[in-house]
This record gives structure tokens, sequence and C-alpha cells, in this order.
């Protein structure tokens, strides 16, 4: 494996990051078509809940997908080169203990970034990923084609809890399901087990008769001082807190409404009973807001609950694990033992 291509990318530089945060149409245009109708429902009900919210879905338009990219080159946000320098660290036990797979399979490629240095490092014939934004992911696909002649590489678009068909000619033995950057932590835990058992399934080629050799890469966020955790979401440069506020920008053009993005405060907390980092917004002031449909007058301080990002205990994620089907776990992490990847068989 190249170590280049495991080099962390260049710092986020000020000037880059101030263009970035910078309130450019931050009350949305509305100049596109409204989300359809039960999405619309969806984000209007949640809005509407007691505890208000909005789903972290939300976060990533164009904007946001730009400043998440800027969150990961932050110097207070760890995860992803934590993440690099664990693959990094202990490329040669991952590669041995993980093997050559049949193919790579990822859930939210995104970039498909870490499927290059992984497909590299495993020499992997074969590789899918899976996105919702099929045609972002395309065009990954298209550039990892590129930097990897030999690999057979697809895209997939949809998402694996609703159920997604392979393509043709994808190998039914030695799957592994990779899922970095430590986005299971994004879930509620009934929801992240329940992923996991996707992801058990995807892994054993269920659908296809089950067959055997499959298993899972994942990266997670482990419980640490919380003063790092609660630096890596609210950092000096303010890129997480414009990274929050764009969700606004996001739900007005999809429901219409008209949320003033600049009135509303990043706040991001760590929870210790639950163990997770909330992000919320909180209204700078009385906030009337009206949509299409609806509306609600939110009182000075009232919050909007953004994200959960849960940073399980080894342990506890090991059990889960577990009771997702998986077995013979092995974990990895940095000097610090901040992250973890995990690799465990189906
Ligand atoms: C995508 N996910 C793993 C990120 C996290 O750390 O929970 C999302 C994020 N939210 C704020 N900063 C980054």
């Amino acid at each position: 494996m190249s170590v280049a291509a495991l080099a962390p990318a260049a710092p986020l530089s000020h000037p880059a990051a101030q263009a970035l945060i910078s309130p450019r149409g931050e009350g949305g245009s509305r100049a596109g078509p409204l989300a359809p109708v039960a999405e619309r429902a969806q984000i209007s009900a949640q809005l509407l809940r007691p505890q208000a919210a909005i789903s972290p879905r939300y976060f990533y338009d164009q904007r946001g997908s730009e400043l998440f990219e800027a969150i990961t080159r932050l110097p207070e946000y760890y995860p992803t080169r934590t993440e690099r320098a664990v693959l990094l660290r202990h490329a040669r036990a991952i590669a041995d203990t993980v093997g050559t797979p049949g193919v790579v399979i990822e859930p939210g490629a995104g970039s498909c970034a870490k499927a290059l240095v992984l497909c590299r490092l495993l020499r992997a014939r074969q590789y899918v990923g899976v996105d919702v934004s099929a045609g972002y992911l395309q065009d990954a696909v298209a550039r990892l084609r590129t930097a990897l002649p030999a690999l057979d590489a697809r895209a997939v678009g949809g998402d694996i809890t609703a159920g997604i068909q392979l393509p043709p000619g994808i190998a039914e033995r030695q799957r592994l399901v990779f899922y970095p950057g430590s986005s299971i932590g994004n879930f509620d835990p009934p929801a992240a087990l329940a992923l996991l058992r996707h992801m058990h399934a995807l892994a054993r080629g269920d659908a296809a008769g089950g067959a055997a050799g499959g298993g899972l890469l994942i990266g997670i966020d482990l419980p640490k001082d919380r003063a790092v955790l609660r630096a890596a979401y609210d950092d000096a440069a303010g890129v997480t807190a414009a990274f929050n506020r764009n969700a606004l920008a996001h739900v007005n053009r999809l429901i219409g409404s008209d949320f003033a993005p600049q009135q509303w405060r990043h706040v991001a907390l760590f929870n210790e009973a639950d163990s997770r980092i909330e992000m919320h917004l909180a209204a700078c002031g009385p906030q009337s807001v009206r949509w299409p449909g609806g509306g609600r007058d939110f009182a000075g301080g009232e919050r909007i609950h953004t994200e959960n990002s849960y940073k399980y205990p080894l342990p506890v994620f090991l059990d889960m694990l577990q009771r997702a089907g998986f077995h013979q776990p092995q974990a990895w992490t940095d000097e610090r033992g901040w992250y973890a990847l995990i690799h465990a068989r189906a």
C-alpha cells in the first residue's frame, strides 16, 4: 500500500474556511421544486414535535457536503485523520485478517475516497458503492476505476435498509461490507442494530442463498475526554456551526419554510447518560417560522435537535455486533485509544 494514499489532506486554510462559512444564500432559494408530499409531511411533523427536530440527513445538500468535507480537515475534528492513522498503523494486520475479499460493498460510499485506500490494501477485485445520491456516486466510482483500472467497480443507487439489488456478476463469496467514518454513531442504538443486521445479511449474501466467508469492516468513534469531543463538534472557525445551520436552508428549499439560519445558534453538548454528542440549533430570540400548510413559533433559546453522534465503548459495540449476528471480532485502535476499526465475520 502506498503511504501517500493515506496521507492526510492539507488542513483547511482560514480563507477557505471563511469562504465556506460565509452566509451565501443561507435562507435557501425557493427556485427549485419542493420535496414530495410525504417527505414534506415527515419534515413538518418533526418540526412540530414538542422537542422539534430535523433529521441529520438534511445536512447533506451540495453545500452541506462541502462543509462536511471541510469539517474532516479541521484541526479539532480528529475522527477522519485518526481512522486513517489506524488503517496505516495496522495495515498489514488488517490485510491479513480480512484476506482478499470477493467484493467490497460500501453503503453510503459518497466520494469513495476510503474505498480507494482499502481496495488497494486488500487487492480487491470487485467493488460496489451504494449511496442514495446516485449521480454523485457514479462520478466517484468512475474516478475509482481510473485510479484502479483492474478493479471491477460498480455504483448502485439506494439504501441498504430498504433492500438493494446488487448488479449481476457480483461475487457471492467473501463479501466484505465496509462502513468507515463512524457513521454508525449517527443512528440511535435500535436503528444501529437494525442497520448492522442488514449489513450482516448483505455480507452473507442471504438474498443469494447465503455463502461463506463474508465480513464487516467498520469504524467507530470511542468515548474520550469531553473537551476533545466538544471541540470536535464546535470548532473555532465555525465550520460545524455553518454545517448545522445549513440544515435550515436545506429545509427551507424542501418545504418552503422561512427559517432565518443566522437567527439560530449552534449548540454541541455531550450527553453523559447516553454517551453521545448532541447538536442543536437554539433560537436567538423569538422566531415565527411559516411554511405552506404549517408553522411554529419558537421561544428565544428554544432548540431544534439536529444530530446525535454516539461514542460507544468498545465492549458495548462488540456486544451489538454479536447481537447482529457477527462473530470473531478483531479491533485495531490508534495509540490514544480514540477510534477503532473493527473486523467481524458474518
Ligand atoms: C458523518 N458523521 C460520522 C459525523 C459525526 O462525527 O457524527 C457528522 C458530523 N456532525 C458534526 N460533525 C461531523
